[in-house]
């Protein structure tokens, strides 16, 4: 209980400097008039506003995810994206809206939409375990209540490494109205585009190691944000990447909430995000830039030699003074002491090896796995041991899990996750309320590593 440290999570940001969002923010306004959002609209940071989507009066958020080419590609590594849009439009929403999405395919491949996180029923969870692909000229309409706070994301699920890493993702927030809401939002959606690696592997999309990478923010190289002076800033951070860690740190940088949502506890940076993985970050500019450093981390074992640098900044309009810290409810951690004594329900072993790109969970290669099967409404405890000689993010589809120690040692659980990183020869306990009938994939979020076969599923019934 004592080494009470909260985990770390990857993320990626996206911008919409140079690609068309400034415009469509300005259609949309015009456009969308006529369905005034039912909440007070939270205001985004001025730079950093990509299109957002919020429900109608009803509660609903309805919207058409259209995946296509992009005709205007900012870079030759983001090539799709939905809507003309690489990060997609950010949907935002209070929890229990229900969101209506009609993924509309222009791809010339079948592609799905998984909603990560966001804890979407099973048939509307995007995998080929549970919906058949979306053919060319097809649509499908996703339907279910965001019934969970926290900062998700949708991505295809199916030719998953390819398709994600091709610019085919977006972000989802969901917010609880009874907390403190910030005064500004900033979506910050993280990609590396891997410029050092061989010519073959970008052209694979299999960016294999996290140093030496070069990030793009929100689809862009821009790295400056407009934030207003003595305003209470929440970013919301997503790592897209497929196979690139992030390590950030700033002056005053608090970690409000990691995937799900805020948990009723707060911590200091740095904050590790490696790919799938989100956070919640909160900045109180005042008159002077805050600049976020990234320090190069290889999945083959952390922080590098290379120096720390500046990978983007806040640049403050005006000259107030900063505002206090927001005043998030603390809770009081709850812990079972059986979570570390008893023997785990389930365990998973991750086996690798980066030379031969063969990757296993419990010395099986998805699709040959045996899955664990459990019943609803159980507590399940689950051991995962890395005996790899690299980090994988472990990620589990339908629901979210507390960690609940890290080699032997007890952690604060209060955080809920729904994917993790595991260092190299890390044992870790995770504690999952089983509430959601399904075949669920779990899987390593490397998406090279879940491709060669690092993917399971696990059945609830
Ligand atoms: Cu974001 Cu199964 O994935
Ligand atoms: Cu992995």
């Amino acid at each position: 209980m004592e080494h009470f440290r909260a985990s770390n999570g990857t993320v990626e940001m996206e911008l919409e400097s140079m690609r068309p969002w400034r415009f469509i923010i300005i259609l949309c306004v015009s456009a969308c008039v006529h369905e005034a959002p039912q909440e007070a609209q939270i205001p985004f940071a001025s730079q950093a506003s990509p299109l957002i989507v919020e429900p109608t009066e009803s509660g609903i958020l309805e919207i058409e995810l259209e995946a296509s080419q992009l005709e205007n590609s900012p870079n030759r590594l983001l090539k799709y994206g939905f809507n003309q849009m690489s990060p997609g439009p950010v949907l935002l929403a209070p929890v229990g809206t229900e969101l209506r999405a009609t993924l509309v395919n222009q791809l010339e491949m079948p592609t799905t939409l998984h909603w990560h996180g966001a804890g979407a029923p099973n048939t509307m969870d995007g995998t080929p375990r549970v919906q058949d692909p979306v053919l060319p000229g097809e649509t499908f309409q996703y339907e279910f209540t965001l019934s969970n706070p926290g900062t998700f994301w949708y991505h295809p699920h199916f030719d998953t490494a390819r398709q994600v890493d091709l610019g085919l993702y977006g972000m989802v927030i969901v917010y609880e109205p009874s907390e403190p809401q910030p005064d500004e939002r900033l979506v910050l959606v993280f990609d590396s585009a891997a410029e050092n690696q061989p010519r073959e592997m970008i052209d694979d999309h299999r960016h294999i190691d996290g140093h030496g990478m070069h990030w793009l923010i929100n689809g862009s190289t821009k790295d400056t944000f407009e934030v207003s002076s003595g305003a209470v800033v929440r970013a919301h951070l997503l790592n897209a990447s497929n196979a690139g860690y992030l390590h950030l740190n700033s002056e005053g940088m608090r970690v409000i909430a990691h995937d799900q949502g805020y948990q009723g506890t707060v911590h200091d940076g740095p904050l590790v995000l490696g790919p799938g993985d989100r956070a919640e970050v909160e900045w109180l500019p005042g008159a002077d830039p805050i600049l976020v450093d990234h320090r190069p981390f290889s999945l083959n074992g952390g922080v590098t030699y290379m120096p720390e640098e500046t990978l983007f900044s806040l640049v403050p309009l005006g000259d107030a003074p900063a505002a206090s810290p927001s005043a998030m409810p603390v809770s009081t951690p709850e812990y079972k002491d059986y979570w570390t004594t008893k023997s785990a329900d389930f365990t998973y072993v991750f086996h690798g090896d980066s030379r031969t790109n063969s990757w296993m969970l419990n010395g099986e290669s998805f699709p040959d796995v045996t899955p664990f099967r459990t019943n609803v409404g159980r507590e399940v405890i689950i051991e995962v041991r890395n005996l790899s000689s690299t980090n994988h993010p472990f990620h589990t589809h339908g629901h979210p899990f507390k960690v609940v120690s890290r080699n032997g040692n007890p952690v604060d659980p209060r955080n809920l996750h729904d994917t993790i990183d595991v260092a190299i020869f890390e044992t870790m306990r995770l504690v999952v309320n089983t509430y959601n009938p399904g075949e669920w994939m779990v899987h390593c979020h490397i998406l090279p590593h879940a491709y060669a076969g690092m993917m399971t599923y696990m059945i609830v019934e």
